[in-house]
């Protein structure tokens, strides 16, 4: 399979990239791409996703298309210019992917691409399956928005799976990485109540989903990237204290704090998404880590 992978300088798509045979990689920047991501043998080309459809010529022979590009939704205050910059991003950026692919002559069989459970809301204890409703808050739109663009491509013959991707473990980047600080010097907490549900998944678990989906052609749709045991916050906070051997017992961080420290984006790490992998199960895909502890030992076993 030669795949061609978005967004491939990043915390997913290089754990992605290790897994695939001379990718081509499409890049704001590809010169720098190139340099960066040498150690996987990739062809990188240039594209700003916002600004322009990618050319034509990085798809020659390429039968399969990761997108993960988009702007960081854990990084950065949300302002009225940083969402702008999110939802074009991905919405805009997807729309011209799909621009591109519609006009090949001999085009990819198959579209991954990345969503996220945001596309949920906040939906309390209810167990999340693919078929649940859409939430209508800016994250869920967003993601909407970009899952619909994507679609798009079916239109052309292409399949595509749209991975809603859930709070992804691994070593040196993504969310862990954020949460380590405070758990390091003791101040390990539950946000808010800690009853919300984080759906999470181990990255190594999340690159063979997204291989899976592009390698068995019975694969389409949205599938949950979670792992099969989304935990309470408070059990995640337990757990990641100790596998790092760290103490969690300061008082919870109440949820005012958490939107003074990070503004709108305060209230989306109160959110409760109890989604499950129903589809990718039912796919017959199996994880390696299903439970969070065995993940989180895993990944800080050095
Ligand atoms: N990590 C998670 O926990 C998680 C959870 C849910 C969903 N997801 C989704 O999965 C995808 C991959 O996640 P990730 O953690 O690997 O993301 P990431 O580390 O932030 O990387 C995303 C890549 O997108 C490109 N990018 C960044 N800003 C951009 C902008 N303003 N316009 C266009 N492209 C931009 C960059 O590639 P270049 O610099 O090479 O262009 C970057 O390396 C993302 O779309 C993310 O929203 C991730």
């Amino acid at each position: 399979m030669r795949a061609l992978v978005t967004g491939a300088t990043g915390f997913v798509g290089q754990r992605l990239l290790a897994l695939l045979q001379q990718p081509v990689v499409l890049s704001r920047d590809g010169a720098r791409a190139e340099m960066e991501l040498a150690k996987f043998g990739v062809k990188a080309f240039s594209w700003n996703p916002t600004q322009k459809r990618p050319p034509a010529e990085a798809f020659t022979g390429v039968d399969a298309v990761f997108h993960l590009a988009g702007d960081s939704v854990a990084s950065g205050r949300w302002t009225s210019a940083k969402k702008v910059r999110m939802r074009e991003s991905r919405i805009a950026g997807t729309r011209n992917l799909v621009a591109t692919l519609a006009s090949l002559p001999v085009k990819p069989k198959v579209l991954i691409s990345a969503s996220a459970v945001g596309y949920y809301g906040d939906c309390g204890d209810e167990v999340l399956a693919e078929s649940a409703t859409p939430a209508g808050d800016y994250l869920a739109e967003l993601c909407q928005g970009w899952e619909r663009e994507a679609l798009a491509a079916e239109q052309h013959g292409i399949r595509v799976a749209l991975i809603r991707i859930g709070i992804v473990l691994g070593e040196k980047g993504g969310a862990l990485s954020k949460m380590l600080k405070p758990f390091y010097v003791g101040a390990g907490a539950p946000l808010g109540n800690g009853k919300q549900y984080m759906p999470w998944i181990h990255i190594q678990d999340l690159v063979k989903l997204m291989l899976f989906a592009a390698e068995n052609d019975f694969v389409h749709g949205p599938l949950n990237g979670v792992a099969p045991s989304p935990v309470t916050n408070r059990e995640f906070t337990k757990s990641l204290g100790r596998a790092i051997r760290r103490p969690t017992f300061m008082p919870p961080v109440p949820g005012f704090m958490l939107r003074l420290m990070f503004g709108e984006f305060g209230s989306i790490l109160l959110n409760s998404q109890r989604a499950i992998p129903k589809a990718a199960e039912q796919a017959g895909f199996k994880f390696d880590y299903a439970d969070l502890e065995p993940a989180l030992q895993n990944i800080f076993k050095k």
